[in-house]
C-alpha cells in the first residue's frame, strides 16, 4: 500500500520558466494581469520572472516593471531568478520575499547557460546566496541537468551531490532539482532520490520536471512516496529552457493538479481558478498549451 503525502507545495514558474522561451512576446501589462490571477488562485509561490542579461532572456527584459506593477498577496512568496550580484541588486530593488540561484550538474551546460565553468559558478553564486539571506530573502538554488545533459549524456548522482553540498555549504534553503531536457524516467528518479535523501532531509528537496517526453507526472508519482512534497511546475505547460536544445516546457500545472487532487493530496490551489489563468495566457500567445487536462477543459467549455 503506497502512502501518499497529505500536502504537497506547488512552485508556479510559468511567468519564469514558461515565457523565456516564448517566441512570441508577451506585452508587460498582460504579464502583470496574468500573474495577478495566479496570485488569488491559492498558489503559495510565484517565480515571477528573472533577472539575467535581456540581451540573453529578452522575453523577460521587463522583469523590473513587472516586479513593480504585481499586485502583492501577503499569502503568497513572489520569487525570481537571478545569476550574480548584479541580478540580485536589480531584484531586490524590485521586490523580491526569494531568490533563486541556478546552476548545473554539468559543465557544458553550465558553460552554455551562464558562460562560466563549475568552478568560476562557485564563488558568484556563493556572494549571492550570503547576500541574500543577509538580506533575509528566501534562497533555492537550483541545479540543473541533474539526470542527462543534452551536451554530454548521462549525470552521475555524484555529480549532482557535489553541486548540492557546495549550495548547501553556502547556505541556500532549499534545492529544486532539474531534469532540463526531460529525459528522466522513474528508475532515474530512484536512483538520484535514494543518493539525494541519504544526505539532504526532504523538505529541502524540490522536483523540477520538464515534459518533453511526457514522463514527468510518472516521475512526480514515483518521487512522492520518497516524501517528496515539493515541486515546480508551469501553467499550462508552458516553457523551456532556451540553453538546452530541444527542452520542452515542464510538467503542467494543471496536470499535476488533476494527479494530486485525485490521489487525495491537498494543494490549497483552485482548478478552475488556475484553468482561467491558463486559459489567459493561452489567448495573449495565440497557441494552445500542452496540457491535456486543459485541452480537456476548454473540450467541455
Ligand atoms: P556574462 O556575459 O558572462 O556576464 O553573462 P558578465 O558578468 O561578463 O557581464 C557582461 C555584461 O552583462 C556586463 O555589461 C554586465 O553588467 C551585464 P557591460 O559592462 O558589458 O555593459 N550583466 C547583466 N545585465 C543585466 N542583468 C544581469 C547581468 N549580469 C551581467 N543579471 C549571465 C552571465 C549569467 C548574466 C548570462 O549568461 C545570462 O544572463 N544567462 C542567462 C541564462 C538563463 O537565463 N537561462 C535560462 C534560465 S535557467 C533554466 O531555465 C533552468 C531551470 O529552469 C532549472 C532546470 O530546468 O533545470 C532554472
Ligand atoms: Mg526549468
Amino acid at each position: 500500500m503506497v502512502h501518499w503525502p497529505k500536502h504537497v507545495q506547488i512552485k508556479e514558474v510559468g511567468p519564469r520558466d514558461g515565457l523565456q522561451n516564448e517566441k512570441k512576446p508577451v506585452p508587460t501589462a498582460d504579464k502583470v494581469n496574468w500573474i495577478n490571477m495566479l496570485s488569488e488562485s491559492g498558489v503559495k509561490e510565484i517565480e515571477y520572472s528573472s533577472f539575467v542579461h535581456p540581451k540573453w532572456v529578452p522575453q523577460l527584459s521587463d522583469a523590473h516593471e513587472v516586479g513593480k506593477k504585481i499586485k502583492r498577496n501577503p499569502d503568497v512568496r513572489y520569487s525570481a531568478l537571478v545569476p550574480n550580484m548584479k541580478g540580485l541588486e536589480l531584484a531586490l530593488e524590485t521586490g523580491i520575499d526569494g531568490a533563486s540561484v541556478f546552476m548545473s550538474a554539468s559543465e557544458t551546460h553550465n558553460q552554455k547557460n551562464i558562460n562560466k565553468s563549475i568552478a568560476e559558478t562557485y564563488p558568484v553564486l556563493g556572494e549571492v546566496i550570503k547576500e541574500a539571506k543577509k538580506n533575509d530573502k528566501h534562497v533555492t538554488g537550483y541545479v540543473s541537468t541533474v539526470f542527462d545533459c543534452p551536451f554530454e549524456g548521462k549525470v552521475t548522482p555524484e555529480q549532482v551531490i557535489r553541486v548540492c553540498d557546495k549550495l548547501f555549504e553556502y547556505g541556500v534553503d532549499d534545492i529544486s532539482l532539474g531534469d532540463t531536457i526531460g529525459t528522466a524516467v522513474p528508475s532515474q528518479v530512484d536512483q538520484l532520490l535514494e543518493a539525494v535523501l541519504s544526505r539532504y532531509p526532504k523538505e529541502k528537496i524540490i522536483m523540477h520536471f520538464h515534459d518533453t517526453r511526457g514522463m514527468a507526472i510518472a516521475n512526480i508519482t514515483r518521487s512522492l512516496p520518497y516524501g517528496i512534497t515539493r515541486f515546480d511546475s508551469s501553467i499550462g505547460g508552458l516553457g523551456g529552457c532556451p540553453y538546452a536544445p530541444g527542452a520542452a516546457g515542464n510538467v503542467a500545472t494543471n496536470d499535476v493538479l488533476y494527479l494530486l487532487h485525485g490521489l487525495g493530496i491537498h494543494t490549497g490551489i483552485d482548478e478552475k481558478k488556475l484553468q482561467e489563468a491558463a486559459f489567459y495566457i493561452q489567448q495573449k500567445l495565440g497557441k494552445s498549451l500542452p496540457s491535456k487536462s486543459l485541452a480537456y477543459a476548454a473540450s467541455q467549455n
